[in-house]
């Protein structure tokens, strides 16, 4: 199985998802050995997961989850909320450790509370350095030098890290960093890596269902 998943950030109003779920909806087309993930923003995860439901190989996630079981903390999306709405949770980009200070702590917090509520967390890390937590299947590996520059990790260099980091056994290892169509097939060539995490691309629904289709063919 190939996994495209697309991290939105903080990006698109309640209209501008409408009109990227009229696309895709129109233009996607199911492929047995290739899922999608599609990670909105919070406010937008009820909308995008009703309006997908019906397509196949697709599903919706958060881009974070809270550290903090339900109580007292005001601001936070709980496990607990978005269990049953949810599958599967980002946990630990380096956007959520350089703009809000999560530690491993927390992010390690915050898988417990994911898989005690039937979440399944994608674990970011920047390189072989960020320990991964117990229990983690899903394992992203997105160099910071290549988020949102336009500088993808050349594939050689991404297997020689894969080789390095500790994975858990079983592990499905995804990369992140300037994907796009052109630069996907290489990645795949190398039979080592389960599938992408993108950023920008996924913004416009047609460049993001291109590397979809780079999936089904490669
Ligand atoms: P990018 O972002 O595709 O824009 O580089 C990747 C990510 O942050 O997951």
């Amino acid at each position: 199985m190939r996994y495209i998943l697309g991290n939105f950030k903080a990006n698109k109003t309640r209209s501008e998802m409408q009109a990227w779920v009229n696309e895709f909806t129109k233009a996607y087309k199911p492929h047995p050995q290739v899922t999608v993930g599609l990670f909105p923003q919070m406010t937008h995860l009820d909308y995008l997961s009703a309006s997908l439901s019906h397509l196949q190989n697709v599903f919706v996630g958060s881009q974070t989850i809270s550290s903090y079981a339900e109580g007292s903390f005001t601001g936070e999306v709980t496990a607990q909320a978005l269990s049953g709405l949810i599958s599967y949770s980002i946990i630990g980009h380096s956007e959520r450790r350089k703009f809000f200070g999560e530690t491993d702590d927390v992010l390690f917090d915050k898988v417990t509370h994911a898989k005690q509520n039937g979440i399944e967390p994608i674990y970011c890390i920047r390189n072989d350095q960020d320990p991964i937590p117990d229990g983690v299947i899903y394992v992203a590996y997105e160099p910071v030098a290549a988020i949102g520059t336009g500088q993808n990790e050349p594939p050689e260099a991404t297997c020689a890290m894969k080789q390095k980091i500790k994975l858990p056994p079983h592990s499905i290892f995804i990369y992140g960093g300037s994907v796009n169509a052109s630069n996907a097939v290489e990645y795949f060539k190398t039979n080592e890596i389960d599938g992408f995490l993108i950023g920008k691309v996924t913004l416009d629904p047609q460049e993001f269902l291109a590397v979809v289709n780079v999936a089904k063919s490669h």
